[in-house]
């Protein structure tokens, strides 16, 4: 299983690669990988799995973080509301490419964590509020979605993963709590 061990933290040149396209049919190593990334985000949103293996929660990991500097990524977001356990979205995308996106931007009123960075960086991080998304699943099969908000937001911080960006990259280094008025901030 994966665990923090895994995962590489920010300095290592990995993170700041434009990670390659993988060739379809994705090979058996490439298909477990999908498996373990995202298990690896159930398990750290498992509180007791979690302690036990020492792992900090998260619900988006990218290829590029365990140091293979591949498209695919992982996503695993619980429902918010109480008494859904359906998460909003779980998916493991192979190839994943906005193809559309809102005017409208928007960012999380908590700024944004990673799993590779062990430090907290304070401010806003614009993004698109709206996307439309194309990727493959590990059977190759096609799927386009249109996601808002939160999820939105979570797949563009891994897509940011796979082209070697950061979400601190996105602060304003000066004023990191100053936004354009039209930047909507969301919860
Ligand atoms: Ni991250």
């Amino acid at each position: 299983m994966i665990t923090m061990e895994d995962i590489i933290r920010e300095g290592h040149p990995t993170l700041r690669m434009v990670a390659k396209e993988l060739t379809l049919p994705i090979s058996e190593e490439e298909k477990q990988l999908g498996k373990d990334m995202l298990q690896f985000l159930k398990n750290s949103q498992d509180p007791e799995i979690a302690e036990k293996y020492n792992l900090r929660a998260g619900v988006g990991l990218a290829a590029p973080q365990l140091d293979i500097s591949k498209r695919l990524v992982a996503v695993h977001i619980p429902g918010i509301e109480e008494g859904i356990d359906e998460p909003i979205i779980s998916a493991v995308m192979v190839n994943p490419k906005i193809i559309s996106h809102s005017v409208q931007s928007a960012c999380l009123t908590e700024g944004e964590g990673c799993l590779s960075v062990d430090r907290e960086v304070p401010g806003y991080v614009p993004r698109h509020s709206r996307i439309t998304l194309t990727y493959f699943d590990l059977e190759g099969e096609l799927h386009k979605t249109r996601l808002k908000n939160y999820p939105a937001i979570v797949i563009q911080h891994e897509i940011d993963h796979i082209n070697g960006i950061m979400f601190y990259d996105h602060i304003n280094k000066e004023h990191p709590f100053k936004i354009d008025d039209d930047v909507k901030v969301i919860s």
